[in-house]
């Protein structure tokens, strides 16, 4: 993708993100494997996003002699986008076991493949500076621009997205309503499907993780519906720059 157009577009170059990812996308990787390499990329992916959080001088006693190290100053807040988005927390706990999880409940309606909120429970005012919105598909951006629109309202001063796969459309829609959102993926696909789909993708990856599949009429190639291929066309002349 252009680059130069999403400045706040970060792909990973890490080999092991490249490897795990291409495990993550065969049809053949079993949900338990699925979810391992989900938490694995997801721990990559997260390590990379904050690489660019602040931190404050401490005073740390080692067993020989004080000296002065660091600790983070941001309080963290990691945002689940449900369901898909719940094999991400883990991995990401463990790089920063005091952050805060709020889960977000937000699911695609199938046809106008516009976000449905679900689940919200995120008190009044924000407890948290920074947000990382984890949801591993970006597809039209629809879900991840509603978390954005939920949690600046919230009062969230700084977000990200971390993602595993995006499609371009869904980065040209986040970051035209959301330029100050990083996002932080390991790849960026070609396009997307007459449903919506990321192809070639890795399907549906709340599906994939937790072994819920419906049958045929509901795999990401199966019939399109006409309002929905039409809903996928606009997005792809907003990204081409067309009327
Ligand atoms: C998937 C995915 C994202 C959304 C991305 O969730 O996890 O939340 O689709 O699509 P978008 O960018 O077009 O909005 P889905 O609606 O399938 O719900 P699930 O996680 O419960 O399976
Ligand atoms: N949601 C998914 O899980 N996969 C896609 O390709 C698009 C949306």
């Amino acid at each position: 993708m252009d680059a130069p157009r999403f400045p706040n577009l970060h792909v990973s170059q890490h080999p092991l993100v490249a490897h795990k990812l291409a495990l993550l996308r065969d049809r053949s990787t079993e949900p338990k494997k699925f979810r391992e390499l989900v938490r694995e990329l997801s721990w990559l992916l997260g390590y990379e996003a904050m690489a660019d959080l602040t931190t404050q001088p401490i005073t740390v006693e080692t067993p020989l002699e004080p000296m002065a190290g660091a600790e983070l100053e941001p309080k963290v807040g990691l945002i689940p986008v449900l369901r898909a988005g719940l094999g991400m927390v883990d991995a990401m706990l463990e790089l920063m076991p005091s952050a805060e999880v709020w889960h977000i409940g937000l699911y695609r309606d199938e046809r106008t493949l516009k976000p449905v909120e679900y689940y919200n429970k995120l008190p009044d005012a924000a407890t948290v500076q920074v947000c990382l919105i984890l949801d591993p598909m970006l597809a039209t951006g629809g879900s991840s621009s509603a978390t954005v629109d939920i949690l600046k309202q919230w009062g969230a001063a700084r977000l990200k997205q971390i993602s595993l796969i995006a499609a371009p459309e869904g980065v040209a829609t986040l970051s035209a309503a959301h330029p100050d959102v990083d996002i932080h993926v390991a790849a960026v696909d070609r396009a997307l499907n007459e449903r919506g789909y990321i192809v070639p993708g890795l399907g549906d990856a709340g599906d994939r993780q937790f072994g819920t599949f419906a049958g045929p009429s509901s795999e990401p190639g199966h019939d399109p519906d006409d309002e929905t291929a039409e809903v996928v066309r606009r997005l792809q002349r907003n990204l081409a720059g067309e009327p």
